[in-house]
């Protein structure tokens, strides 16, 4: 196993879940674990430092100092890199030079880039540069900003860019060379196995007692329904919630394709949800409510149920680390639903299967699960729903006028060849009042944008550069079908620096 110390990167999972991709188990520790003790408890056959919100650390770069002393390969990405240069004699410059997004890298020969090409782009994030290796210690890699873009010296190898995001070109042979060639590491790990493992987990925590699971109809919650039924049957009580905040026939939907394969139970609190969203603007709030008032439905609902102990909850490690329940100590981009919104008090305990994977790696979960295609191959929708879509206070009106959109752009979007490739798209409503002219007359409706982007993660996404008939054909029906709505935009920013959900 890898033992991947986090040092607050929004991109911590990403490495343990690349890690678990090229086949070898991987776990997260904090930055503040104590090496000794991540060696004599999982012996790992290679650490991998992850990058962070760099020299906040600066002060503290000698306390670190322990990993280092460890017999084993060690990666340092981005701030890991710098970690090393600050111990092990070198220089870094703290200047504060950002470089963010693509760059071309030069690579010289060297068994952690064995069958790449010598130039290629990789994915740059950082403020502070490595300017001197530490004595003994040999540049491998440079870009036109940073001339030590990567180093060796002796079991360390340090890569100034993030191998493990997807805009990293060769990002996964880097990994996985330094995981074969360099730590020989053993394949052992696979998606069937950790079923297998969570079933049994499961079941032993829950015992005897029941567990209530909350359904959204997405593959996440739907994933781990059936790996709680499997473990516990029918004392696994699935409830969907109709928050008021779903699209168009929605509940409908989940209603006939989930019931035959779960102890269902649906629960309508539309009026709770939107009572408590009246006139609220803030993205956080909002998202805090939501979360809450989630929770005490659910509270409501196991007290109906005899011996109900757990809450089963499909909650994705990119949901845990945005609101900053990861491991090590990152910033706070949203409070994700049923994360931010726990109350303390709770009396359900909770089970979160997924917490540290990835949105794909649970389409591969439910594959091997044998779940409904139709599950599998829906597109992420967030758990506070159309209140995140509507910038602004969420009123029924809104509501009605963005679901109409939604629906036109959905339907659009399925004739769309590459739609299967487009990780998720969708329309929000703006507070934006904009001047209009139809059929001679003057108006004041809303603006309407459209947001398409591609991802393998829900960490960093580009928008789809969709075919200019299609935006045509979506603005001119959603103007033309919607009440309300006079102006349709596109939303061309990717993530960083922007989020998927505007709010
Ligand atoms: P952001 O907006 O943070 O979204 O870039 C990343 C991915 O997560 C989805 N999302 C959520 N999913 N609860 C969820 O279960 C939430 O509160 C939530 N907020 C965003 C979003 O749709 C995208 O796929």
């Amino acid at each position: 196993m890898v033992a991947v110390i986090d040092f607050g990167s929004q991109y911590t999972q990403l490495i343990a879940r690349r890690v678990r991709e090229c086949g070898v188990y991987s776990e997260i520790f904090s930055c503040f674990t104590d090496a000794h003790d991540i060696y004599n408890n999982v012996n790992p056959e290679a650490l991998i430092l992850s990058g962070g919100p760099g020299s906040v650390y600066k002060a503290r770069a000698q306390s670190f100092k322990h990993f280092f002393n460890l017999d084993v390969p060690i990666l340092g990405i981005c701030y890991g890199m710098q970690l090393a240069a600050e111990l092990l004699g070198g220089k870094v410059n703290y200047s504060k030079k950002r470089e963010y997004g693509h760059t071309s890298i030069r690579v010289k020969t060297h068994p952690i880039f064995s069958g790449l090409p010598r130039r290629f782009n990789v994915w740059m994030s950082h403020g502070d540069v490595v300017v001197e290796v530490p004595s003994g210690g040999r540049v491998i890699a440079s870009t036109e900003t940073a001339p030590i873009a990567a180093f060796q010296l002796g079991n360390f190898y340090g890569l100034q860019f993030h191998p493990e995001v997807q805009h990293t070109q060769y990002g996964r042979t880097i990994l996985n060379n330094f995981l074969t060639q360099i730590c020989k590491a053993k394949k052992t790990w696979s998606m069937s196995r950790f079923v297998d493992d969570e079933i049994e987990r499961i079941r032993k925590i829950v015992g005897g007692a029941k567990a209530l699971c909350a359904i959204s109809g997405g593959v996440d919650s739907t994933v781990v329904a059936a790996l709680a039924t499997k473990a516990i049957g029918k004392n696994c009580i699935c409830i969907f919630v109709d928050n008021g905040l779903l699209r168009i026939n929605e509940k409908e939907d989940v209603r006939k394709s989930l019931s035959p394969y779960m102890n269902l139970k649906i629960v309508d609190a539309q009026k709770k949800f939107l009572s408590q969203l009246r006139n609220v603007k803030n993205p956080e709030r909002k998202r805090k409510i939501i979360g809450r008032e989630f929770i005490k439905v659910f509270e409501t609902e196991a007290r109906k149920i005899r011996n109900v102990a757990f809450l089963v909850q499909g909650t994705l490690y990119p949901d845990v680390i945005e609101s900053g329940k990861g491991v090590g100590p990152s910033a706070i981009i949203k409070s994700h639903h049923n994360v931010g919104g726990l109350p303390v008090r709770m009396r359900l305990k909770i089970i979160e299967p997924l917490r540290l994977l990835f949105k794909d790696e649970v389409r591969k979960i439910a594959r091997v699960l044998r779940l409904p295609a139709s599950s599998i191959e829906r597109k992420p929708f967030p758990g506070p729903g159309l209140a995140v879509r509507i910038v602004g206070p969420v009123t029924e009106e809104r509501l009605n006028m963005l679901r109409a959109a939604d629906k036109i752009v959905l339907e659009e979007a399925r004739k769309l060849k590459r739609y299967r490739n487009i990780w998720q798209i969708f329309a929000i409503l703006l507070p934006l009042g904009s001047v209009g002219v139809m059929g001679d007359k003057r108006t004041y409706d809303w603006v309407c944008a459209l947001r398409a982007v591609q991802s393998d993660d829900g960490m960093t996404a580009d928008w789809v550069r969709l075919p200019q008939e299609f935006l045509a054909k979506v603005s001119q029906r959603i103007t033309n079908e919607v009440k309300g709505i006079n102006r349709v935009v596109y939303d061309i920013t990717s993530k960083p620096p922007s989020t998927i959900e505007w709010e």
